[in-house]
């Protein structure tokens, strides 16, 4: 292949994300995956003007310092989101103190519906990954909005309660975080469900290290972590976790296609359950969910997923009755 062919592969392999919301969120979503070269270009949209544009170029002029060749740039203007690989939406409301996620599904429905619709305008070829509250119906709504087959579309909440769980154990073991494996499945709320006997620290079983009662501690104040740290700041919600969450699944969608990550996606029989969006291990890559991967569970955890899988099929339902698909 000649020189100037080689080059047209190359800008043909131009990695582009959006991030739409400028907010916490959002801010910090574009920081890593600048940070971190996951793509050759980022860039943030939001209806306030001014402020994509001016977090944007803060975090470029940064690259100096942190060492990334990343793009990065800010704009109210979808067309400069065309060709987007990847869009991250955190467009929307965060909780307030007594707010509960679901309070926010009427007033997020609306911005999440508009802006999936502005994005698959210029970028029909995307993979949208959704962290608008509340997650599994927004996911839902997203892939409706978005007329997008239902691998391209799907939702953050996994990976970061995941994290949390394997936060909360190493701490309580006085071991290193990253030595911890732990997954949660279900909903991005209270029907989030934890595996203890697949979460391992060290390589060994996480119940022979820990008590029953001990386990039940950790994954109630995971479940209940996100209003554990609203309740804390007062106004808004967490970020630097959420963001490196939502920065996780960019990579693995824009790497080679072997991760496997808790992922809002779309069933088709698995576990027994089809045509609901809900948390489930899921291989991802290029093109979006290549697989959702069945663990052996038992019957206990099996009915639990279910039971989450049809608390979000009925908000989904409510949705779609009240004309907000
Ligand atoms: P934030 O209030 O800091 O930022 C939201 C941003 O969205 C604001 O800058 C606002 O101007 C923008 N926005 C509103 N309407 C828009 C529109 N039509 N188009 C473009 N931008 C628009 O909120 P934060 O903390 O960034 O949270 C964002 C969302 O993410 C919330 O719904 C929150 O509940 C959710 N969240 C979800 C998590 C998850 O695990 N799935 C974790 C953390 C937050
Ligand atoms: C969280 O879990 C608000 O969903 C968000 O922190």
């Amino acid at each position: 292949m000649d020189d100037r062919g080689e080059a047209t592969n190359m800008a043909d392999a131009s990695r582009k994300v959006t991030v739409v919301g400028a907010g916490n969120v959002g801010s910090n979503v574009t920081r890593r995956v600048a940070e971190k070269d996951l793509a050759d270009e980022v860039v943030m949209i939001d209806i306030v003007e001014g402020l994509p544009q001016g977090l944007a170029l803060d975090i470029s002029h940064s690259a100096p310092v942190e060492g990334f060749d990343c793009r990065v740039s800010g704009t109210n203007d979808y067309a400069n989101t065309a060709e987007s690989d990847v869009v991250v939406i955190t467009a929307g409301l965060p909780r307030k103190p007594g707010m509960s996620r679901m309070d926010l599904l009427e007033k997020n429905s609306e911005i999440v519906k508009g802006v999936t619709t502005s994005i698959v305008e210029h970028s029909p070829e995307c993979v949208i990954v959704v962290v608008s509250n509340p997650l599994d119906e927004m996911t839902f709504l997203a892939s409706v909005a978005s007329g997008f087959p239902k691998e391209r579309v799907m939702g953050m909440a996994g990976v970061l309660d995941s994290s949390r769980l394997r936060y909360f154990i190493a701490e309580q073991l006085d071991v290193a975080p990253r030595s911890v494996e732990a997954m949660t499945l279900g909903s991005h709320g209270d029907q989030m469900l934890a595996l203890p006997r697949h979460a391992t620290v060290g390589g060994r079983s996480l119940p022979d290290l820990m008590s029953e009662e001990d386990l039940q501690k950790l994954f109630t104040r995971t479940r209940d972590a996100g209003a554990e740290i609203v309740g804390y700041l007062k106004k808004g919600s967490a970020f630097y976790a959420p963001s490196s969450s939502a920065a996780r699944m960019v990579d693995a969608l824009l790497a080679g296609g072997d991760e496997i990550l808790p992922t809002c996606a779309w069933t088709t029989g698995q576990y027994g359950i089809k045509d609901v969006y809900l948390g489930v291990p899921a291989r991802l890559g290029p093109g979006g969910v290549q697989e959702i991967v069945e663990l052996e569970l038992t019957g206990d955890e099996r009915a639990e997923l279910a039971a989450a899988a049809e608390a979000i099929r009925a908000k989904c339902d409510e949705l779609a009755a009240h004309g907000s698909t």
